[in-house]
């Protein structure tokens, strides 16, 4: 069978990636307005982007109406933190996710902990295992979608998910997303160490 973009239409084309592209790490993104006002809410097309600077990138959809509350935060402050989900915060986290108008604070509506971060305005989740505050680093409009790219400023680590000075993870117990509802925990690793293949004039890394 073929999937082709051109014939499906743009909602099932989205669910074929979203069932092929798994599973993807979850950013559990705070902001907080101009005015003061506390938001997070998940999104999972996120990753890591580059080491040097530090950077990640997730992508916002736009929004009829207007952007998502997570965007305009951001655009205001040019600030926000990502807290990554663990099985734990699995159930409020969904929660977060609803189309919720932008006076709610899902902060109180699911009664996560808002503690202030070391030096964005936007405060971290206080439950999430690793927290990472992030200054806008630029903004990419790609098509219906904003790819919105951070630098990590600081990141917060709980002593719980280390083991020799290491984020372990399975403490760290990490939620992925998979399609539709669906979301994976990690139950087993695999190692795999790469090959070394020594060539001249080159040093490691990668
Ligand atoms: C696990 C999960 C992942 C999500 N990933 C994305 C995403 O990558 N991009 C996006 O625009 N929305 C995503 N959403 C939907 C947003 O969380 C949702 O639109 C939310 O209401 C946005 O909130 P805001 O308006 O407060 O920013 C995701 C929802 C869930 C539950």
């Amino acid at each position: 069978m073929i999937f082709d973009p051109n014939n499906l239409s743009p909602g099932a084309f989205y669910h074929f990636m979203i069932g092929v592209v798994v599973p993807r790490p979850i950013a559990f993104v705070s902001t907080v307005s101009a005015s003061g006002r506390l938001n997070v809410s998940p999104f999972s097309y996120f990753n890591a982007i580059t080491n040097r600077p530090p950077l990640v990138g997730i992508s916002i959809n736009s929004r009829a109406g207007g952007p998502k509350d997570t965007l305009r935060n951001i655009r205001e402050t040019g600030e926000f933190v990502i807290n990554i989900v663990n099985e734990a915060l699995a159930a409020r986290m969904v929660k977060t996710s609803g189309d919720w108008p932008e006076e709610v604070d899902e902060f109180e509506l699911t009664g996560l902990t808002p503690v202030p971060s070391d030096l964005v305005r936007a405060p971290r989740v206080g439950e999430s295992p690793v927290s990472m505050e992030c200054r806008l680093h630029r903004e990419i409009e790609l098509g219906d979608a904003t790819f919105v790219v951070g630098e990590i400023l600081r990141a917060h680590v709980s002593d719980a998910v280390l083991t020799e000075g290491r984020v372990d993870v399975e403490k760290l117990k990490p939620l992925g997303r998979l399609g539709g509802d669906g979301y994976s925990v990690v139950r087993e690793v695999i190692h795999l160490p790469r090959p070394r293949v020594e060539r001249a004039g080159r040093s490691g890394g990668g």
